[in-house]
């Protein structure tokens, strides 16, 4: 199944990659939360954006107790969501539009109603089920304590006990993330096996890749050390490389340009180049740039790095804002603290939504001009801000509960709010008008003038800005591939060239810059002042 009008085998080198969060994208049914059919009649949209490749986070069966994070069966479409068999169609579908389709794997973890989990429970300590799991004893005088003192990225024990059979307390299993989460353990032969026919599973059906969850986590020191608090015994352990080298000669083994795209969270970018080095994972997400404060400095910095470090293992560099699991950009750039970390929110700080959303503006560009590929996470093309007033009793993250309910770190749940498409008031064209239930998040009233229909005909418009970019992104032969060179810029201001005739030039400034090279200007956005003065948090493509 290729996709017609784009045979290139590195696609990914330069691509546009649009992040559907199914739950929260389009609702057919009616039930309150997004499906395939819904997404399914909105590909016209996304092939108007502009996007070359769409990104799905977990579609599989599931409890959903991490919205979906949490795999039952990784061959089988949740219910909520739909069938395999509108999966299949939707991939044709998109590659008949020329886009294509890139799937989640989790391979870290699973859910606690997976199969051999339950076999793993069921056939209790010391048997060959419970090996493909972490099952230890605990420690202390009844195995009362966990056996290692590790907290889980979602807070609280890594930890949870079982209960035997006859409801006497029994061994412990870990979990990196919530309890209905068991790790696997990758030391043993039939996980690796089987993730394996799970990539192909989904290869077979014509998926271009897979988005590699946690993908640092995979490999746990046998020897469970109690105190680890460098998180080294499971973060980032060299036999993680081993899997990727298998997984990348699988997808070589496929035709049409297969990906595997890295998540992975390192601070430190010589370790997270690791991951890219020939014969391993295409791409990783740049999460540095994500993390990144809205300053000109800093940001020149994490370019550079990125740039360099990519250069040395010939992979390329991407490019991302925002996904399922941050604050939205318009909320962190209208904050004072414009940086972020992942575990430690500041909900509750004030925050300037129109100058956010004229630094996301700004953003858009900068990143959009740099070389490699990037990615949008749905509703960033609309300028949505992050929900910060949901109330307590709605919100569905395990983070909210596990880190004990804290009104500033609430999770994600506030850029997870479904999408508003059209109308006056919720639920704006997410569900149908014969809906029988509500937004399974509410959404914010003032996002009448952020649905899509309000936005598609306003050339000023965030939505309009983004389509601008993205087709310009795709004719402009100076933006793909090729690197960047600096241009002599006042401090405060980023200004580089791509190829002989492009330039990219953003003021992060609080005063307005003379433009730093003259040119013709392609898109702006924002408006310039009367003297072709380029403003504060204000982005433009040149043609020089
Ligand atoms: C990744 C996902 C996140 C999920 C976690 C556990 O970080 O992006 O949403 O909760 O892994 O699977």
């Amino acid at each position: 199944m290729p996709v017609p009008g784009a045979q290139a085998l590195d696609w990914w080198r330069h691509a546009a990659i649009y992040q559907i969060y199914p739950r929260s994208f389009a609702d057919a049914d009616g039930n309150g939360v997004g499906d395939l059919a819904g997404v399914l009649a909105r590909l016209p949209y996304l092939a108007e954006l502009g996007i070359d490749a769409i990104w799905f986070n977990p579609w599989y069966a599931s409890p959903q107790a991490d919205a979906g994070y949490d795999v039952a069966d990784y061959r089988q479409i949740d219910p909520l969501f739909g069938t395999l068999a509108e999966a299949e169609e939707l991939i044709r579908q998109a590659h008949a539009l020329g886009i294509r389709v890139v799937v989640d794997v989790v391979p870290n973890h699973t859910s606690d109603q997976n199969p051999w989990f339950r076999a793993a429970l069921a056939a209790g300590p010391g048997s060959p089920e419970r090996e493909r799991f972490w099952f230890r004893p605990g420690r202390g005088a009844d195995g009362e304590l966990p056996p290692t003192n590790w907290q889980g990225f979602f807070g609280g024990p890594a930890w949870s006990r079982t209960t035997d059979p006859d409801g006497t307390p029994g061994e412990w299993y870990l979990h990196l993330f919530a309890p209905e989460q068991p790790d696997f353990n990758w030391d043993h032969p039939e996980v690796r096996d089987e993730f394996e026919r799970v990539l192909r599973f989904w290869f077979d059906r014509g998926a271009d890749g897979f988005r590699v969850d946690s993908a640092a986590l995979l490999i746990k020191d046998p020897a469970l050390p109690v105190d680890d608090p460098e998180e080294r015994a499971y973060t980032d352990r060299e036999e993680v490389h081993q899997v990727y080298r298998s997984w990348r000669r699988v997808a070589d083994s496929y035709s049409g340009g297969r990906v595997l795209i890295g998540e992975v969270w390192l601070p430190d970018a010589e370790r997270l180049a690791r991951y890219l080095r020939p014969g391993e994972l295409h791409t990783i997400f740049n999460f540095p740039y994500l993390e990144c404060a809205w300053d000109a400095k800093a940001l020149r910095a994490v370019i550079d790095d990125t740039l360099r470090l990519h250069r040395a293992v010939h992979a390329p560099a991407t490019w991302v804002l925002s996904n399922h699991d941050v604050d939205r950009v318009v909320t962190r750039y209208g904050r004072e603290d414009t940086s972020f970390a992942i575990y430690a929110r500041h909900h509750g700080r004030p925050v300037d939504l129109a100058l956010g959303a004229r630094r996301a503006r700004a953003a858009a560009l900068l990143t959009q001009a740099l070389p490699g590929s990037v990615y949008l996470y749905q509703g960033e093309e609309l300028g949505l801000w992050e929900v910060e007033e949901i109330p307590d009793e709605l919100r569905q993250d395990p983070m909210w509960e596990r880190k004990g309910r804290n009104p500033a770190d609430p999770g994600r749940d506030g850029c997870r709010v479904p999408l508003p498409w059209s109308g006056a008031a919720a639920p704006f064209g997410f569900s149908p008008a014969d809906a029988t239930a509500e937004p399974w998040l509410p959404q914010p009233a003032q996002w009448h003038a952020h649905t899509v229909a309000a936005q598609q005909d306003d050339p000023d418009s965030m939505l309009a800005l983004y389509r601008s970019a993205l087709h310009a992104r795709r004719d402009l032969a100076e933006l793909r591939g090729g690197e960047l060179s600096w241009l002599e810029a006042p401090a405060g201001v980023l200004a580089f060239r791509r190829g002989e005739s492009f330039a990219c030039v953003v003021n992060l400034s609080d005063r307005a810059v003379e433009l730093p090279v003259p040119g013709t200007v392609l898109l702006a956005s924002g408006p310039l002042g009367a003297a072709g003065e380029v403003p504060p948090d204000t982005a433009l493509w040149l043609q020089v």
